[in-house]
């Protein structure tokens, strides 16, 4: 089994060790490679995804991928831009299938800002498109405004568009994840203003006749954002388009008090897959060693279950994470009065220490 390792920008270096420090120390040993990404490729290569990153990646069993982006890197053109490397991953690779768990840990039911009773015990799944709507849709740029009140005048544009094909798929894993939970199922989409998710909305429907033992219904992206924050265990299983997905995984992950926690995979239509933390690469803290190291962990394992089939290795790391919280050790970002604060490296050691236990 080969693993590529792209660690990227930002903190991503100083969180993948530490992960890549868990995945050695377990029984089974496992093929590492490292490439740069994002401005790491773009400073070695002249490109955020160099063509032996992308080989790399394609060659490999999975992907542990850290962060991209950085400030020095923001006044490149759009294309050399970090961002494009895991844009480009994903579409290269088809990793259609974004999953993001927000999942609140007992220990950790304090660091949330919303009242512990409205999150304690949360566990809802995001499961975002990810390589078709806005992001990726033809024609996009600037050119001048044709009609309207602005008509000459430059304007920007971006297409939001979906093919059939693209929401049957990722409305198949999403009923396939709910299945293997709580068996209920929430549709996020703009029917009431947006052509492109009528057509979602109609798409999903159909697909549901397929999963009758899971109760599905629709919300409107607006409500869902107001729901999430309201009363967000009402939700098991969220599926929606790739913008939206973007902003609400971001708010889902909040609900648990730290975006430092979350794993996430990006799936292909055989179970390959990307596997990052859920936060970016937060460039103002790299270096420093306050990184907290858990999401990366967690993403590592979550690539153990979904794309190696190592599942009970999976839960070992689970139940190690698990461990060090109990003893008390906590990152900066989840530090609270009368718990230990240790740096990135410190908790990644502890995570191996627990799992030997
Ligand atoms: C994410 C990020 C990316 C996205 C950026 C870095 C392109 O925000 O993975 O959520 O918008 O998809
Ligand atoms: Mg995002």
């Amino acid at each position: 089994m080969k693993i590529a390792i792209l660690p990227g920008d930002g903190i991503g270096p100083e969180i993948v060790d530490q992960a890549v420090k868990v995945l050695n120390a377990l029984d089974e040993k496992f093929e590492l490679e490292s490439a740069p990404v994002g401005g790491a490729g773009y400073a070695a290569h002249g490109h955020p995804l160099p063509e032996g990153t992308l080989a790399l990646a394609k060659a490999a069993d999975a992907i542990l991928f850290g962060a991209v982006g950085d400030f020095k890197y923001d006044t490149l053109e759009r294309a050399l831009r970090p961002e494009q490397a895991i844009l480009g991953l994903r579409k290269n690779l088809g990793l259609f299938a974004n999953l993001r768990p927000a999942i609140l840990y007992p220990e950790l039911a304090g660091a949330s800002t919303l009242k512990p009773e409205v999150v304690s015990g949360l566990d809802i799944l995001i499961i975002r498109e990810l390589t078709g709507d806005i992001y990726f849709g033809q024609p996009r740029g600037v050119r001048e405004c044709p009609d309207g009140a602005f008509k000459g005048q430059r304007e920007g544009f971006d297409t939001m568009r979906y093919a059939e094909g693209e929401i049957r798929r990722i409305a198949h894993v999403a009923f396939q994840a709910a299945q293997k939970r709580d068996k209920r199922l929430t549709s996020v989409d703009k029917a009431n203003v947006l052509e492109t998710f009528q057509f979602w909305r109609d798409i999903v429907t159909d697909v549901h006749k397929e999963y009758p033992d899971v109760a599905l219904d629709h919300m409107y992206v607006d409500n869902a954002a107001m729901q999430l924050v309201r009363a967000p265990k009402r939700f098991d299983v969220l599926v929606t388009g790739n913008m939206f997905g973007d902003i609400l995984s971001d708010q889902a992950s909040m609900l648990t008090g730290s975006i430092g926690m979350l794993p996430s995979a990006s799936l292909d239509a055989n179970n390959k897959g990307l596997y990052e933390p859920s936060h970016g690469s937060a460039p103002d803290i790299a270096g420093k060693g306050v990184a907290n190291p858990l999401a990366t962990i967690l993403s590592a394992a979550m690539m153990l279950r979904y794309s190696l089939g190592r599942a009970e290795q999976a839960g070992r790391i689970e139940n190690a994470v698990k461990a060090v919280l109990k003893q008390g050790l906590r990152t900066p970002d989840i530090y609270e009065e009368g718990t230990t604060k240790v740096g990135t490296s410190q908790m990644g050691d502890a995570v191996v220490k627990a799992l030997a236990q």
